[in-house]
């Protein structure tokens, strides 16, 4: 009786949850809804439909896979309901991923659906607002993850991921006006497989609010990433391109947000892109950075070196380009570095809830959303911590983060994921409505051979890639490689 009471619950749950599925406004699911839907309902999973921000907050971009070459999106709105044609490329895999851009969107509610073939995706629905005032939540180092001796390692990954995604949103929806980005800063996938990344995407909330992912390491140890993301304004620079991943913007309000593929090393191409973007949006008051690779993280000694070398080349970038904020990952634990310019401190945050007109960046690291790092030894002892910037808070808990932007201010709030508790609670005011902080250098006379190093680095980075993609059977062009 207690088992036909507890199936009629999951079938009840199931009918409930594919009833607003595609809806961000899904009720959290347990885990035997979620593997049931996984059982069940695997057309929809592995066309992976998601939503990536397109230039603006008025326009969105989608993608899918698909079997067949050609494919078309619905859109329905105040203006009715309009046919896009998608756009296809085809795949590591041989079939397809389609993509098309919804542009120039009127503030409203929008639903979408997704056709190809004989594939119908379910209707999603989502939302667009103008005004400066935002929430986005920040995570990193995801990691849906294959695993050798668990056939349901990707599935379960992503069940968790799916649960901190509906925490967040709930959250969001209970403070403010609910949750209108979703910023991720590498390492989505541990191995870059396509099987990973449709796991991911089996989430509710990244079909109905815009996924803004930047490149990790682990995401560009297979082919992948390149086909499941349809990113706006991608950095086309012809000798800085790598076969995976390169740079690209995207604007919200009045924060211009700087996506970096920091796994390429050549920083003339970098901070091109940078100029591009800033003289193209030069009406945004802050200017938001977002990379993968740590640049103080102070917790893992043997990590220093690639670390020094890390802030020799971003650190100029931030002061240059006057970033308000750096949203990092890669170390798997949290940090908020103080506010730095030229690698040291100009104002401690130690004791301090906020700052206004920092004369600098902060740069803050999430904890991995599904992996905290366990570095202790045998005898259960952690390593010392590095002496390095100063630290607002260090822990090595699963983390998410919600950033309000206000306009005036972005106050960032930490959460544990397993208990939920707020860690920590941190707000950079600005008074001016200049882009980016105030304080900014010229490049400095050192760069010029920093620069034309990394890219000899960045060369022989992508050769070594190129040899790894061909080991694992994939046709990639030598060519995209070698120019980096
Ligand atoms: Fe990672
Ligand atoms: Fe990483």
């Amino acid at each position: 009786m207690k088992t036909l009471r507890k199936t009629i619950a999951v079938i009840l749950s199931a009918i409930m949850i594919f009833a607003c599925c595609g809806n961000a406004a899904a009720a959290d699911m347990t885990k035997e809804v979620w593997d049931t839907r996984w059982a069940e309902d695997t057309k929809e999973i592995s066309a992976a439909v998601t939503m990536f921000p397109g230039s603006d907050e008025n326009d969105r971009n989608i993608a899918w896979y698909s079997a067949s070459e050609d494919g078309y999106a619905l859109l329905s709105g105040i203006n009715g309901t309009e046919k896009i044609t998608a756009a296809s490329k085809e795949t590591a895999q041989g079939d397809y991923r389609l993509s098309v851009s919804f542009t120039d969107l009127a503030e409203g509610e929008y639903t979408y659906k997704c056709v190809s073939g004989d594939f119908e995706s379910e209707t999603y629905s989502f939302s667009v607002k103008s005004a400066d005032t935002f929430t986005a939540m920040y995570v990193t180092d995801i990691h849906v993850g294959e695993d050798d001796e668990d056939v349901f390692a990707v599935r379960d990954s992503a069940f968790k991921t799916n649960e901190t995604f509906a925490t967040a949103y709930n959250k969001a929806q209970q403070t403010g006006d609910g949750l209108d980005l979703i910023i991720s800063s590498g390492d989505q996938a541990s191995l870059g497989l396509r099987s990973e990344y449709a796991g991911l995407s089996s989430n509710v909330y990244t079909k109905s609010i815009p996924f803004a992912t930047s490149i990790g390491n682990h995401d560009r140890k297979s082919v992948d990433y390149k086909y499941y993301t349809n990113l706006p304004n991608e950095s086309e620079i012809i000798n800085f391109k790598s076969y995976i991943g390169t740079d690209y913007w995207f604007r919200q309000g009045d924060v211009l947000f700087l996506m970096f593929d920091s796994n390429n090393t050549s920083m003339a191409g970098h901070r091109y892109f940078a100029k591009q973007a800033v003289r193209e949006n030069k009406d945004c008051k802050w200017r938001v950075a977002v990379f993968h690779h740590d640049l103080y993280g102070g917790r893992i000694p043997h990590r220093e070196s690639e670390n020094a070398l890390l802030r020799l080349l971003w650190a100029p970038m931030a002061d240059e380009f006057g970033f308000d904020l750096c949203l990092l990952g890669h170390s798997h634990y949290y940090t908020m570095s103080n506010v730095l310019y030229n690698n040291k401190t100009v104002e401690s945050i130690a004791g301090k809830d906020s700052v206004t007109d920092p004369k600098g960046t902060i740069f803050m690291v999430s904890g991995s959303l599904n992996n905290p790092r366990d570095d202790t030894d045998e005898e259960g002892n952690e390593p010392p911590v590095g002496e390095n910037i100063g630290y607002s808070y260090l822990t090595t808990e699963m983390i998410y983060n919600l950033l309000e932007f206000s306009g005036d201010s972005i106050t960032i709030k930490s959460y544990t994921v397993e208990s939920d508790e707020l860690i920590n609670t941190f707000t950079i005011n600005k008074t001016s409505k200049e882009g980016g902080h105030k304080y900014r250098t010229a490049m400095s006379l050192l760069n010029p051979l920093v620069h034309f190093i990394t890219r000899i680095v960045n060369v022989i980075n992508n050769i070594g890639m190129y040899q790894d993609y061909k080991d694992q059977g994939h046709d990639v062009p030598f060519f995209e490689g070698l120019i980096g």
